[in-house]
């Protein structure tokens, strides 16, 4: 079965809404195979963003990342990787519809709530920087 690594960012836990979140991937019909809550180090998220590391936001990224709790998530189900990035909207909240998370809860392209993979083997990869215990 096809898998996603999805976080809850710190904004997210920050503004409660962690049950929220969950609950719209949940009523979707996927699976939810792991899940904890992690104050990440400035390491793992340099390597969760690496394609990102040339970016003139690269460093405010990964203060944001690591300033507070983050929910990691393994998340199974057909084609769930498609589907959990059309259920968390467009990275710019701007542009998000309205009944995706990031268009319901998100106003900032910074801050945008949640991550999710965006193929499968960035879901692989993702995996064993949140999971490593899991592989
Ligand atoms: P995410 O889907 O986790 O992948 C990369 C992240 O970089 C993105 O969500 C945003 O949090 C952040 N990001 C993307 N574009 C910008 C930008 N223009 N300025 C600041 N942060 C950004």
């Amino acid at each position: 079965m096809e898998r996603s690594l999805v976080l809850i960012k710190p904004d997210g836990v920050e503004r409660r809404l962690v049950g929220q979140i969950i609950s719209i991937y949940e009523r979707k019909g996927l699976n939810i195979t792991a899940l904890k809550l992690v104050k990440p180090s400035r390491e793992i998220a340099e390597t969760h963003y690496v394609e990102h590391k040339d970016k003139p936001f690269f460093s405010e990224l990964v203060t944001y990342l690591t300033r507070g709790m983050v929910c990691a998530m393994i998340i199974e189900g057909p084609n769930v990787i498609e589907t959990v990035r059309k259920i968390n909207g467009a990275t710019d909240p701007a542009q998000a519809e309205m009944g995706t998370i990031r268009g319901q809860f998100a106003l900032s392209k910074a801050e945008n709530i949640v991550h999710a993979s965006d193929s499968p083997e960035s879901a692989e990869r993702e995996i064993k920087i949140w999971f490593p215990e899991a592989e």
